[in-house]
């Protein structure tokens, strides 16, 4: 009888050894080590990379790429370092043949974000984000319900990522040359994603936004710690309106400190021709019988999404269908973050 012929592994390693690569990415390509083996951590103290190796029992580390790539030769990057090294690193990581998943944004510039899926094309590679919030049973319902015409056609979406006061104390958060902004590039990215998703990634043709700092600047104590007004360089909150060629729009709202009723709301509502729906809790709104009716879901569960968006990335890189977030979409997505932030004044103006 003849065995089915098996894949070799990917051999993958993690540029950045920080709180994402520990508590997302790591577990989820050791829950898949049928597909993938972690060879390699590359940190930028060379000390603490080993100190992660040790205890995921990875066999190197090291504390700078060419050395990496060189002794190495990984063929899947995971790139989590901090948003100003998407660019260099993931450029650097296709010039080397590799595949790789970026943490989101995908870049600080639009510019990059487009040069990046550029290269990958060139080289044949699969180059994505790390937008896992599109793996919830909710999102993926609000899909389906999108596919099967439930919901008509959509014609307005109103995407929150708010945060009363939620200004990492800690961290690169409101270091702009680090970040490249605040709520909008941290946050709003997430819900953006998944309104742009549900717009098929077409672009908008116009966006009027404004940005605020008053809060972080103010200084204080919040829900996650306290936080340096004199290094807060960055907007607490950022308001946009996107509108579409045919005349769909998304109101995105993300704040790192609002004076808002509830302490987050991350969340997504959807307004269609034949019904309207809320993700979190999952619901319908629409008619029924010729009444007024909300349909509710009680029974969705709670899922890993990292591992679900790691699986959708390893099934990209082996050219299956994948729902991942792709090079292209991310350039599209930089760019409308770019347009945001032109369109609230915030190139060239120190915050
Ligand atoms: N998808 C998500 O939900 C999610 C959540 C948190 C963070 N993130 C993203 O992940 C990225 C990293 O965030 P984090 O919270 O892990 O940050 P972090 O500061 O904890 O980790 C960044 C790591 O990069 C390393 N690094 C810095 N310079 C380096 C260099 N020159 N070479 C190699 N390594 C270098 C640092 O030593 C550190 O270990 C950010 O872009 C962030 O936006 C995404």
């Amino acid at each position: 009888m003849t065995q089915p012929i098996q894949k070799p592994r990917h051999k993958v390693a993690i540029i950045g050894g920080g709180h994402i690569a520990e508590q997302n990415h790591i577990p989820a390509l050791q829950k898949l080590s049928h597909r993938t083996e972690i060879i390699a951590i590359c940190s930028r103290d060379k000390s603490k990379a080993r100190l992660l190796a040790d205890k995921f029992a990875i066999p190197f580390a090291y504390d700078n790429t060419e050395e990496l790539f060189s002794s190495s030769r990984p063929d899947i990057i995971i790139n989590c370092t901090a948003n100003n090294l998407h660019y260099p690193f993931t450029m650097q990581a296709l010039e080397n043949g590799c595949h790789v998943l970026c943490e989101k944004p995908p870049a600080m510039r639009a510019l990059e974000a487009r040069e990046m899926a550029d290269t990958a094309e060139k080289y044949g590679k699969t180059l994505a984000y790390n937008f896992q919030r599109r793996q919830t049973q909710e999102y993926q319902l609000l899909q389906k319900c999108q596919q099967e015409g439930k919901l008509g056609e959509i014609y307005h979406v109103k995407a929150n990522f708010l945060r009363r006061r939620g200004i990492p104390g800690w961290g690169n958060f409101t270091n702009r040359e680090i970040q490249g902004g605040g709520a909008l590039i941290d946050l709003g990215v997430h819900v953006l994603d998944l309104a742009m998703g549900l717009m098929n990634y077409e672009k908008p043709d116009r966006i009027v936004a404004n940005t605020y700092n008053f809060l972080g600047k103010a200084g204080g104590k919040g829900l996650l710690g306290a936080w340096d007004p004199a290094k807060f360089e960055v907007e607490d909150a950022c308001f946009a309106y996107l509108s579409f060629p045919g005349k769909a729009s998304i109101m995105l709202s993300a704040s790192f400190a609002l004076n808002t009723q509830e302490a987050k709301n991350i969340n997504l509502e959807v307004f269609g021709t034949q019904a309207g729906a809320v993700l979190h809790p999952f619901s319908l709104h629409t008619e029924f019988a010729g009444e007024l009716a909300d349909v509710h879901f009680p029974f969705l569960e709670d899922e890993n999404i990292q591992l679900k968006n790691t699986i959708a990335f390893l099934d990209a890189c082996d050219g299956q269908v994948s729902n991942i977030c792709s090079a292209r979409e991310g350039a599209v997505l930089q760019e409308i973050v770019e347009n945001i932030y032109q369109s609230a004044g915030m190139f060239g103006q120190k915050m």
